[in-house]
C-alpha cells in the first residue's frame, strides 16, 4: 500500500510538479466509486420496476420479498446510502489529504469502513426485501441496522477529522468547512430520524421530526458533501480560484443556520402547529438565498471559460448540475408557499423535484468528479469518447424528460384533486405520464450503462496511458487547446 502511495507522491503534480502530491489512497477512492456505482445500478432497476407497478405492469407478481412497496424503499435507500454516500467517501479520500496535506487516520481503518459500510447497505437491502422496514421515510433501514450506521459515522469522523485536526494549513478552504460540519450533521441527523421517533416521540409530534430527518439528510449530509465537492473540483479543472471565497462562507453559515429549521415544509397543510409551518416557510426562503450563493459562485467562476463546457465532460456534468440547481431553487420559491402546496402536495410534482435535485444536481456532480478522476485512478485514458458523449446525452435527456413529464402530470393531478375529481379518474389521466416516465427511466439506465461500461473498459482494456497530473487534458490544452474528441 505504502509503495503505491509513494509512487503517487513521486508522480508529480503536472504544472505544479515542484510540489508534492498529497497522499491519498487511490484504491479506496476506486473501490468506493465501484461500490457506489454498483448500488446505483441496482437502485435504478428498482426505480424502473416501481415505475412499472404504477402502470399496473408489475413483472414479479405474488412474490412477497419482491413486492412493489419494498422495491420503492430499496430504490430510495440505495441511492442515498449506497450510491451517494459511497461516492462521497471516495471523494473524501481524494480531497481531504489534498486540502490538509495530511493522510487520513489509517488505511486499514479505511478498508474496515469500506467493508462495514457496504455490509450495512447489504443488510438494509436484504432487510427491506424481508419486510423489516422501519416506519421512517428514507430511514427504512431495519432497526437492527441503525446502531451500526452510528458506529460507521463515528469511524468516518475518526478517519477524516484526524487529517483536518493535524493540518498545518493556516486557513481552511471552504470545502473543509462543509466537510467538517457535514460529518457531525450526518451523525446527529441519523440519530434524530431513526431513534427519536422510534423510541421517544410518537404521533403528531413525530411528524415534524420525520420531515426534519428527510430534509436534513439531503441538506446536512448530501448538500455539504456536494457543495464541498463542487468547490474543490471545479476550480481545479478550470484552473482558477473560485470567484468569491467570502460568498462561499456566507453559504456555509447560511446552510448551518437555516437548513435545520425548514423540515416541516414537508408537512405544510397538515395538523402540525401553524407556527412551525410558518417558520419552515421563512427558513426555506432563507435557504433559497443560501443556495443562490453556490450557483452564483459556480457560474461566476465558470465565466470566461465558456469553452470548457464543450471541451471537458467533467465541466459539462458540473454545469448541467448547477443549471438544474438553479431550476430546483426556482421551483422551491413557488412550492414553499401554502397556496402552491394546495395544488402540488401528494402529487408527482414532488417526485419530479426529488429527482431533479438528487439526481440532476448531486449525482451529476458526482459523474463530473468521476469523469475527472477515473483516468487518474486507473492510469488509463478514457476508453471511448463516444460512450462519454452517449452517457451524458442519454442521462441528461432522460432526467430532463422525467422531470418535465412528472411536473406536468403533477400539476394536472393537483388541479384535478382540488376540483374533487374522483381518484380513479385522476389515476387514469396520469397513465400516459407514467408510461412516458418508464421510457425516461430507460434512457437514464442506458446512459448510466454507457458510463459504467466505459469505466470498466478504461480500467481493463484502454491502451492509452494517462499521464497523472492534477488537471484534466482540457486544462493541459488550455482554452484554445485540445478538443474533447481528440483526447
Ligand atoms: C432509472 C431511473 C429512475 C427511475 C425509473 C426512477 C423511478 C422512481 C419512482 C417510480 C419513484 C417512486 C415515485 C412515487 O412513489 O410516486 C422514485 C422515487 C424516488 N427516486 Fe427515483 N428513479 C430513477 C432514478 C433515481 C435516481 C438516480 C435517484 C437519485 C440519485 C432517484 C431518487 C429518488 C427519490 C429521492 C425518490 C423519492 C421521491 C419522493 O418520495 O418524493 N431516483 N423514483
Amino acid at each position: 500500500m505504502s509503495d503505491s502511495l509513494n509512487a503517487e507522491i513521486s508522480a508529480g503534480a503536472g504544472e505544479a510538479a515542484v510540489q508534492e502530491l498529497p497522499m491519498s489512497n487511490k484504491s479506496l477512492v476506486k473501490w468506493h466509486t465501484i461500490a457506489g456505482f454498483t448500488w446505483v445500478g441496482i437502485a435504478m432497476l428498482a426505480g424502473l420496476f416501481y415505475s412499472l407497478q404504477l402502470i399496473q405492469q408489475w413483472p414479479l407478481p405474488k412474490i412477497a420479498v419482491l413486492s412493489p412497496g419494498r422495491i420503492r424503499m430499496i430504490h430510495t435507500n440505495l441511492v442515498a446510502f449506497g450510491f451517494l454516500t459511497n461516492c462521497f467517501l471516495a471523494m473524501l479520500y481524494w480531497t481531504v489529504p489534498r486540502l490538509t496535506g495530511r493522510r487520513v487516520a489509517s488505511n486499514r481503518l479505511g478498508w474496515l469502513i469500506f467493508a462495514a459500510w457496504n455490509a450495512i447497505i447489504l443488510a438494509t437491502f436484504v432487510g427491506l426485501h424481508l419486510g423489516e422496514a422501519q416506519a421512517v421515510e428514507w430511514g427504512e433501514t431495519p432497526v437492527w441496522v441503525d446502531p451500526l450506521v452510528v458506529v460507521g459515522a463515528i469511524l468516518v469522523w475518526i478517519q477524516f477529522y484526524t487529517p483536518i485536526v493535524r493540518s498545518r494549513e493556516k486557513a481552511m478552504y471552504v470545502t473543509l468547512w462543509y466537510f467538517t460540519a457535514g460529518f457531525i450533521w450526518l451523525g446527529l441527523t441519523y440519530i434524530m430520524g431513526n431513534f427519536v421517533p422510534q423510541y421517544l416521540v410518537a404521533g403528531n409530534a413525530a411528524g415534524p421530526l420525520l420531515g426534519l430527518y428527510i430534509h436534513d439528510l439531503v441538506g446536512l449530509w448530501v448538500t455539504p458533501m456536494g457543495w464541498g465537492m463542487m468547490y474543490f473540483f471545479v476550480p481545479i479543472i478550470l484552473r482558477k480560484p473560485i470567484w468569491s471565497h467570502a460568498l462561499s462562507l456566507v453559504g456555509f453559515w447560511g446552510l448551518a443556520f437555516f437548513y435545520p429549521l425548514q423540515g416541516v415544509h414537508h408537512f405544510l397543510g397538515s395538523p402540525v402547529p401553524m407556527f412551525t409551518q410558518y417558520s419552515a416557510v421563512i427558513s426555506t426562503i432563507a435557504v433559497e438565498i443560501v443556495v443562490a450563493t453556490v450557483i452564483i459562485n459556480f457560474f461566476m467562476t465558470w465565466r470566461g471559460s465558456e469553452g470548457s463546457v464543450k471541451r471537458s465532460y467533467a465541466i459539462r456534468w458540473f454545469w448541467l448540475g448547477a443549471f438544474n440547481y438553479a431550476l430546483t431553487c426556482l421551483q422551491c420559491a413557488f412550492q414553499v408557499t401554502l397556496t402552491f402546496q394546495q395544488v402540488i402536495h401528494f402529487t408527482d410534482w414532488v417526485v419530479a423535484h426529488a429527482h431533479l435535485v438528487m439526481f440532476g444536481v448531486f449525482s451529476f456532480w458526482i459523474f463530473g468528479m468521476i469523469e475527472h478522476l477515473w483516468p487518474k485512478l486507473t492510469g488509463n485514458e478514457w476508453w471511448s469518447t463516444r460512450l462519454r458523449a452517449w452517457s451524458f446525452w442519454l442521462t441528461a435527456a432522460g432526467l430532463t424528460s422525467m422531470f418535465l413529464v412528472l411536473t406536468g402530470g403533477g400539476l394536472i393531478e393537483g388541479f384535478m384533486s382540488m376540483n374533487l375529481v374522483p381518484r380513479e379518474t385522476i389515476l387514469t389521466s396520469m397513465r400516459p405520464f407514467w408510461i412516458t416516465r418508464v421510457f425516461t427511466g430507460l434512457s437514464i439506465i442506458a446512459g448510466f450503462s454507457c458510463f459504467a461500461v466505459n469505466m470498466v473498459m478504461t480500467a481493463l482494456v484502454s491502451s492509452r496511458a494517462h499521464v497523472d497530473t492534477e488537471y484534466t487534458p482540457y486544462e493541459q490544452g488550455g482554452e484554445g487547446g485540445v478538443s474533447i474528441g481528440a483526447i
